[in-house]
């Protein structure tokens, strides 16, 4: 495939990396973003995102607001949290309304939709053994509480689990949960076909959307899937520890509810009532009081993807690192690198990652001799973010 529209692939030199450039159809959003850091090259978007001049106003308006409107800003702040998850629905996620709420974080939404699961639904916890830490101490923790086997599916480092063996795995299981996109590897599951695979054998799958939301088009109404959770530091640019976000499809919001029985989620909050009874709809999944500093720049990081679109994103996510795999191949192959990504683009999401047994060492002098931020994942891989909205070709 050729590195983005209309430019079809070239000779990997820095001259065609600009012809890339100029011919990008995303190259002005690149000035949304603050980038004070001069020179740097910074390729670790897919940790925390840059600071957009749209995140910087938002966050000031609302601040501004806490301070004239105090306590009566209520009155509007109290529905930010499903506002908030609409849009990011409508614009990342492919989501209906009514479904996502944009919340806690990523851990704590994980812990009250899986708990949800496991109070409503006999069976298993399936997880990927190389799954993002936090989702495998999650279930861990939650599987022991609820006296539940917890099954680690073995997969391959590169590609990921493969469909037939997450079947096999999801057979008596109450719930399934996968990456969308892996953390180390940047592969891209199948949701479709994952989704279906685990409803077949009986069993929910819910799906952590950290890596793919804002990275590439995540369609959960259209592949059927019954639960969601992501973060919005990353490529939602929403800043360090900003909101996260949840999805619950409409026909279980009746059949679950969170663990955490907080007042933000009971049917009359104000009622102050003796008994918890929590409300119909996707409120019930929320626990206490919404951020909503944090919401502001959330806010802001969904207008910026709205207006460049996920079709428009998704294309370049797959050219910048179709880019960097064969300046991998080309340049770094003979030096002891291993690709650790899938080279078909539709298997991928917008980070690459590279292998090497001294990757470590090799992180540290990119840091500190080339002014190149990338970020490192034990044991052996070198991870560059490539975020679509201010990466440019001539950075890869
Ligand atoms: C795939 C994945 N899941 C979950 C998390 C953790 O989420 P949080 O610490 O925001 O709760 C991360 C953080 O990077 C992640 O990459």
């Amino acid at each position: 495939m050729g590195y983005g529209d209309p430019v079809a692939a070239g000779p990997l030199t820095r001259a065609h990396a600009l012809a890339l450039d100029d011919a990008d159809p995303l190259a002005s959003f690149r000035d949304r973003f603050e980038l004070g850091d001069g020179d740097r090259i910074y390729v670790d978007g897919n940790s925390l995102g840059r600071l957009s001049a749209g995140a910087r106003e938002a966050l000031s308006e609302a601040v501004d607001e806490w301070g004239t409107r105090l306590v009566t800003g209520w009155h509007d702040w109290v529905d930010l949290p499903t506002a908030v998850g609409d849009e990011l629905g409508a614009a990342a996620l492919g989501a209906a309304p009514g479904q996502v709420l944009a919340c806690d974080s990523t851990t704590v939404n994980l812990y009250k939709l899986a708990g949800a699961v496991l109070a409503a639904h006999a069976g298993a916890v399936v997880v990927p053994a190389d799954d993002f830490p936090t989702d495998r101490y999650v279930l861990d923790g939650l599987a022991k509480a609820h006296g539940r086997e917890l099954r680690m599916l073995e997969s391959d480092p590169v590609a990921g689990p493969a469909t037939d063996a997450v079947a096999r795995a999801a057979h008596g299981a109450a719930l399934v949960v996968l990456s969308h996109v892996n953390y180390r590897s940047g592969a891209l599951a199948d949701m479709p076909a994952l989704t279906r695979a685990v409803q077949t054998a009986g069993a929910l799958v819910l799906w952590d959307l950290c890596h793919s939301a804002g990275a590439v088009d995540v369609g959960l109404d259209a592949a059927g899937a019954d639960l969601a959770v992501g973060c919005t530091y990353k490529y939602l640019n929403a800043g360090p520890g900003s909101p996260a976000f949840l999805y619950v499809a409409a026909p279980h919001q009746g059949s679950l509810q969170s663990p955490i029985q907080g007042w933000f989620s009971q049917a009359d909050q104000f009622a102050m009532g003796p008994r918890y009874e929590p409300v119909a709809g996707i409120g019930r999944f929320l626990a206490g009081t919404p951020p909503v500093l944090g919401l502001a720049a959330v806010r802001a990081g969904i207008a910026v993807l709205a207006e460049a679109g996920m079709a428009a994103v998704r294309r370049k996510a797959a050219a910048v690192t179709a880019l960097a795999i064969d300046l991998h191949d080309e340049r770094l192959a003979g030096l002891g690198f291993t690709l650790g990504t899938p080279r078909d683009p539709d298997a991928r999401g917008a980070h690459v990652s590279l292998r090497h047994p001294d990757a470590w060492r090799v992180c540290r002098a990119l840091i500190e001799h080339a002014n190149v931020v990338p970020d490192f994942r034990h044991p052996d891989s070198i991870r560059l973010g490539l975020p679509p909205l201010y990466t440019r070709y001539v950075d890869v």
